[in-house]
């Protein structure tokens, strides 16, 4: 132990989808916290239910050792948000928190750790308000958090859907077919865009740009004409086509289950049959994008950030979030980003680089 800490003990969770690196960043969080500043760690079982249900215990460097690489979590984690009420009223809301901070209390944490997307750093922004002392850690496929250049799992998944979109060439080749490969990515196409850079895509779409069936398929079109026998669509779970960009969520809501249709991949393969004639199959990668072990870079930027979220430990700066700022890692202060994520924007350079070796937005 080198250095004297402001918090003694502290608990760690880890909260909404999982994404390949959050034991690495566990990892970096307790080896730091417990080596070199001799903290005592308490880990919080699957996410805010495990604080609001008291599901916890003290984690011995034999729980953090060999684990960096290894995929999910050690903790398991929930979809829990302890401040959305699930019936009419807020009654639920109130008792959730209110045992939050009973058992915040009664495990004797100066601070609580959580890694998270959008929705667990803003949960961990609404307990900071209430007056505990929290410290973010930013996780996510989807690489979609505002305050930081990257999450971690963004990369591994990036390797996951470029290396499905190789192999899906060479079937879409052998048979001239068209190709749609639906990856996640509701609300923002980070992932989409950059997997179908990486892996060559003729049709990247994004929720970002609402796109028109009649542009894909002149562009398809346009590419049997010169000789290509097959294309690649790469198409973001979350992408709209202009008509539906132009309705209310509910309105779309009813649109999307009256065509019963899985998802977007099946109902993009069958718009593109119907406008081009061409053979077209879908696939949908879904949660294979998550599982497995994390990229070299992903374990990287998970240590980084998790000894990172250690010394903000040691230091008591409570109510921030780690994050990668450029080359270096920094913080911001946790905010409540109220349904604020970072998205693609218009003019990003990746899809200005698309666009210019020839992909089709959809626009
Ligand atoms: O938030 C990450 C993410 O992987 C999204 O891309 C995807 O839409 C969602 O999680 C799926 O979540 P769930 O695990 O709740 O089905």
């Amino acid at each position: 132990m080198d250095y004297r800490s402001v918090t003694k003990t502290f608990g760690i969770l880890t909260a909404g989808g999982d994404c390949p690196g959050l034991n690495a960043a566990i990892r970096g969080v307790c080896r730091a916290a417990y080596d070199r500043y001799g903290m005592k760690i308490v880990g919080i079982a699957n996410g805010y239910r495990g604080l609001i249900e008291k599901d916890a215990r003290v984690l011995k460097p034999e729980d953090f050792s060999g684990i960096l690489t290894r995929g999910g979590t050690i903790l398991g984690t929930s979809r829990e948000k302890p401040f959305k009420a699930s019936g009419g009223d807020n009654g639920d809301i109130v008792e959730k928190v209110g045992a939050i901070k009973e058992n915040y209390r009664e495990l004797g944490l100066d601070c609580l750790v959580v890694l998270g997307g959008n929705g667990t750093n803003t949960t961990g922004c609404l307990l900071a308000r209430e007056g505990l002392n929290i410290i973010g850690l930013p996780k996510t496929i989807d690489n979609d958090i505002v305050g930081t250049d990257r999450t971690f799992g963004f990369n591994s998944a990036l390797a996951i859907g470029t290396d499905a979109i190789d192999r899906l060439h060479s079937t879409a080749q052998s048979h001239n077919r068209v190709m749609v490969i639906e990856l996640m990515g509701h609300k923002a196409g980070w992932l989409a865009l950059y997997a179908g850079v990486a892996g060559g895509g003729d049709v990247i779409l994004i929720p970002e740009i609402p796109y028109n069936i009649k542009i894909i398929g002149r562009h398809l079109i346009n590419r049997a004409k010169s000789g290509k026998t097959f294309s690649i669509v790469v198409v973001a779970e979350g992408a709209l086509s202009v008509a539906e960009a132009g309705m209310d969520k509910k309105e779309r809501k009813r649109y999307r289950a009256e065509t019963a249709i899985p998802s977007i991949a099946y109902r993009l393969a069958r718009e593109i049959e119907e406008e081009t004639g061409m053979e077209t199959r879908a696939t949908a990668l879904g949660y294979v994008q998550r599982g497995g072990i994390p990229s070299a870079s992903d374990r990287v930027l998970a240590t980084s950030l998790g000894t990172a979220a250690a010394d903000l430990l040691a230091r008591g700066r409570y109510g921030r979030m780690v994050a990668l700022q450029g080359n270096d890692i920094g913080s911001v202060e946790l905010s409540v980003p109220e349904g604020k994520i970072k998205t693609v924007p218009g003019d990003h350079y990746m899809i200005d680089t698309a666009v210019a070796v020839g992909t089709c937005m959809g626009e």
